[in-house]
């Protein structure tokens, strides 16, 4: 039996009025005026009420709220290159040079299992690969194009093997496919973003195109069993086509449909993690699933990557997966279809701070409204508060203001070591002449690539 409540029973038991429970009457006003001058420097923008959760389904696509975070996988011809997945039109390469690649296309170590088996170690619970990037060739059998990884020396259907492996552990699949095309003639290539000048020899024509296109997302939604989703890129012309998402729907109806397609969809994409508006939100009240790579400059396999540090990883997964959206972190498999190893032993180090912290996550709603900290974010589940120390802590305590309650227990999720609590007034705090929770003597220098989360049990939310 779960010891914790739910969203929905914490939502149903008004969890926002329960919350505000935790401050006195004064700092119930703090918390609801607006630009209040007692807030003190560092403080950030005021107290704010409790923010509503992005809206569910009540369907089969709820499974998104319950697998937060998942593995994004940019796989193709491109990386036989192994510089970016978008190297026919980053490099200038003629399209009939570029073809080529696919005559040398045998990533004879693909083994789907250890693909996932990283995944799940990096604590990972679904899975978006490409199936056609913008280059055009597909991962997947197609009767509507033979630029296919069947006709490759490999001769396998790679997404039929991916997906046989993810329904055996029913790992949920979602299925990435760009829209922008630079091998079909019907593409009406023109030298847009994400595009190649016009080509000789092609028959621009965006309805028949569209009419591939749905042909093939047919195929993707009815030959690999289960889909958990569609996962669409780059649509140039802003086409609008609802018959697209219908058919998708009509055929797989747990599959979620992001918001670069031919409608709004189900969720938003913040790309490289960064959305404009979202930056301050105390949570996304819109469903949103950021992406990220592992990598800075690319997204499919590049020989030479420069990757990101644990920390700057950690710290994009946490501000989302703490406000209630998703997370994709992507890797690019090399050519021979394994994940190289620097990307590896990443998603492994994330993983172990993944495991370490997910309770933080998992079941608990976004509560940073509770603090005028904007340093931190804050999760909760019942009686419990998650602190994640999101931006680098610059000194070795976190203040909680206006909280002003003591927890009865304490605990650094990251090493499992107790916290120093303390609710002494502070020297700068002498204006109001009381104290609010402070956590005192985190491991700040000993564990700065990392991203701390702090639990805090309290007695009862009752004041
Ligand atoms: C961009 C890029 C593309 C990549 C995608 C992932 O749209 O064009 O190469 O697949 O981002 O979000």
């Amino acid at each position: 039996m779960k010891t914790h409540i739910t969203r929905r029973r914490f939502i149903e038991a008004g969890g926002s009025l329960a919350s505000l429970a935790f401050l006195s009457g004064g700092q119930r006003a703090l918390a609801a005026v607006p630009g209040n001058p007692e807030a003190g420097p560092g403080d950030g923008s005021k107290a704010q009420a409790a923010p509503k959760l992005a809206p569910r389904f009540g369907d089969g696509r709820d499974w998104w709220f319950e697998k937060r975070f998942g593995m994004f996988i940019h796989w193709g011809i491109y990386s036989i290159n192994g510089w970016h997945e978008q190297d026919q039109w980053r490099r200038r390469i003629p399209r009939a040079e570029y073809v080529k690649l696919a005559q040398r296309w045998n990533p004879v170590k693909f083994n789907p299992n250890a693909w996932l088996d990283l995944a799940q170690e990096a604590g990972m619970q679904y899975l978006c690969v490409t199936t056609k990037h913008h280059d055009g060739f597909c991962l997947f059998e197609s009767k509507h194009t033979d630029y296919n990884s069947v006709n490759t020396p490999y001769g396998k259907d790679v997404i039929k093997l991916l997906a046989e492996a993810c329904h055996r552990r029913n790992f949920p699949l979602c299925l990435y496919y760009s829209i922008a095309d630079w091998h079909h003639p019907n593409y009406p290539n023109q030298d847009r973003h994400h595009e190649l000048p016009p080509q000789a020899g092609d028959q621009p024509d965006l309805d028949k195109y569209t009419d591939f296109v749905k042909a093939q997302v047919r195929e993707l939604c009815t030959n690999y069993g289960e889909i958990h989703g569609i996962w669409w890129d780059i649509n140039v012309d802003k086409r609008v086509d609802r018959s697209m998402s219908a058919m998708i729907r009509q055929l797989q109806p747990k599959a979620m449909i992001n918001d670069r397609g031919y409608d709004e969809g189900d969720f938003g994409t913040p790309e490289r993690d960064f959305t404009s508006d979202g930056e301050l939100l105390v949570s996304f009240e819109k469903r949103t699933e950021a992406c990220q790579a592992v990598g800075s400059e690319s997204w499919g396999y590049r020989a030479e990557e420069d990757f990101y540090t644990d920390r700057h990883l950690m710290r994009s997964i946490d501000k989302y997966l703490a406000r209630d959206a998703n997370y994709l972190l992507n890797v690019g498999p090399a050519p021979d279809g394994t994940i190289p190893k620097p990307a590896a032993a990443i998603l492994k180090r994330i993983g172990k701070w993944y495991h370490a912290v997910k309770e933080s996550f998992v079941d608990a709603v976004p509560c940073s409204q509770l603090t005028t900290n904007r340093d931190v974010l804050l999760t909760r589940k019942g009686n419990t508060l998650y602190v994640h120390l999101l931006k680098d802590p610059i000194t070795d305590a976190v203040k909680l203001r206006p909280l002003a309650r003591m927890p009865k227990r304490a605990t650094l999720l990251n090493n499992g070591q107790p916290v120093e609590c303390s609710l002494a007034m502070v020297p700068s705090g002498h204006k109001e002449q009381k104290g609010w929770l402070r956590l005192r003597m985190l491991p700040v220098n000993e564990l700065a690539n990392t991203v701390l989360v702090v639990k805090l049990e309290f007695e009862t939310l009752e004041a």
